[in-house]
């Protein structure tokens, strides 16, 4: 059943892909579901760069692998101060993410989302705070194709780590200096059941009711 509904209820981070290629069709689609996603003033500020050539996704694997162990050190930290069962499910996220820290080259396809931050009128730039509108310009594509790889039967899983070494990752793929990256998506045809159910806060706690802090329901 391909109901929407089913699929973003089912989209969860798959962090173990096979290194069987995609076709090129499949490909597309996912891009076109990209390319449907709203941004503001219609600017679409972003482009993404399909990367499936061997020396590229080395490179990517070769910023990605150190910026995730050294981020699960913290990970484990945290971690240690959970209940048992929250303790085992982080275990196993971090296993996962160590898979895909050591196989990130063997997947067929990463997708790099770029954004050239002059395309966008960034809202809250000017606030006291950190401003977070832009992303809303990216982050909508991003969505589109991962529920779109889901449907597709792919695995995928947002990732950001390799901002720690964004540098590396626009040499490795020219992007442009003054371009941002904003999500590393690796996708191919998961190792094991691949997408499944997800565990999620209630809309009870995430939503209000007229005003900040009025439960929902
Ligand atoms: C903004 C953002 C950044 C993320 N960065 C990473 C990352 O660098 N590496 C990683 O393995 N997962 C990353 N994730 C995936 C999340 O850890 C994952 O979506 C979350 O834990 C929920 O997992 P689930 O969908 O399997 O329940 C990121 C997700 C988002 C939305």
């Amino acid at each position: 059943m391909n109901d929407i509904y089913e699929m973003m209820s089912t989209l969860r981070a798959v962090r173990r892909l096979r290194s069987d290629p995609i076709p090129d069709d499949v490909l597309d689609r996912v891009l076109q579901a990209a390319a449907w996603a709203p941004t503001g003033g219609n600017m679409q500020p972003w482009r993404v760069v399909v990367v499936r050539s061997d020396a590229q996704k080395q490179a990517l694997a070769d910023v990605y692998r150190p910026a995730w162990y050294r981020y699960a050190k913290g990970y484990d930290a945290r971690n240690d101060q959970l209940p048992p069962e929250e303790a085992a499910k982080g275990r196993r996220n971090r296993a996962a993410g160590d898979y895909l820290a050591d196989h990130l080259h063997e997947a067929p396809v990463i997708l790099m989302f770029v954004a050239d931050p002059k395309m966008m009128a960034i809202t809250d730039a000017k606030l006291d705070r950190i401003s977070m509108v832009g992303g809303g310009s990216v982050y909508t594509a991003v969505q589109n194709a991962m529920l779109a790889a889901r449907t597709e039967g792919l695995g995928c899983v947002l990732t950001t780590l390799h901002c720690l070494a964004e540098d590396e990752v626009k040499s490795a793929l020219q992007i442009p200096e003054d371009w941002a990256t904003l999500a590393m998506v690796p996708l191919g045809y998961p190792v094991g059941k691949g997408h499944g159910p997800i565990s999620r806060k209630s809309t009870e706690t995430l939503a209000y009711d007229d005003v900040f802090g009025v439960a929902w329901n």
